[in-house]
């Protein structure tokens, strides 16, 4: 397939359609590094990656329904504590993507947040091009302290996405999106 055609037919899979076989070896090294191919003001590599397989996901599932329970005390449901403890589990492979920042640098943090979103963005485009399937998520759990302190970072730093990898159960049907007249224009200079 031509490149452009990869791009105009990515589809985010939701983590639960994602089944084994996931990246790995070869496949998820290639994928890594088209993660850091990206655009990066000032050289800064303001971005960092960690591999969760099943291993990892398993103490983390433990922690956000630990967490849910703290949280949500009588009001959590046993159904509800079990679907957050699956929430980290529903694919076979997990990148937590995060932001490191130069705070006190001239190339501004937003910039850098940028280079960090083009990242996942290149992740889940080269995980297309391989023939695996992903999605981008975040939710309460990537803006938790405990979260972040347990995967071994402070609270300031931001959990830029979740991605689930793997290979998609079906193929998934397209989603509506805008024309692009909607949302590009032509801007001459002229009044
Ligand atoms: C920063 C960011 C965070 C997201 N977080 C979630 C999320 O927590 N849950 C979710 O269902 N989708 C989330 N999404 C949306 C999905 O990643 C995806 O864009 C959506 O399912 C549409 O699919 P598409 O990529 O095929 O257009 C997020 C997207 C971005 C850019």
């Amino acid at each position: 397939m031509q490149a452009i055609d990869l791009l105009l037919t990515r589809r985010s899979v939701k983590p639960q359609d994602l089944i084994e076989p996931a990246p790995d070896g070869v496949d998820l090294d290639r994928i890594l590094e088209a993660g850091i191919r990206v655009p990066d003001h000032g050289k800064l590599s303001p971005w960092r990656v960690q591999v969760i397989r099943r291993q990892g996901q398993d103490v983390l599932g433990d922690l956000y329904a630990q967490l849910f329970v703290k949280e949500h005390g009588e009001r959590a449901s046993q159904a509800q504590i079990e679907a957050e403890r699956q929430r980290p589990k529903r694919s076979p492979l997990l990148l937590a993507v995060t932001a490191h920042p130069e705070r006190e640098h001239p190339i501004p943090v937003l910039e850098q947040h940028h280079s960090n979103g083009a990242m996942c963005m290149n992740i889940l485009n080269a995980a297309h091009a391989l023939g695996y399937a992903g999605n981008w998520v975040t939710g309460w759990a990537s803006r938790h302290p405990a979260v972040k302190q347990a995967l071994g970072h402070d609270e300031e730093t931001e959990i830029v996405g979740f991605i689930h990898l793997g290979t998609a159960k079906e193929a998934p049907e397209q989603r509506p999106r805008p024309d692009v007249a909607e949302i590009a224009s032509e801007w001459t200079g002229q009044a």
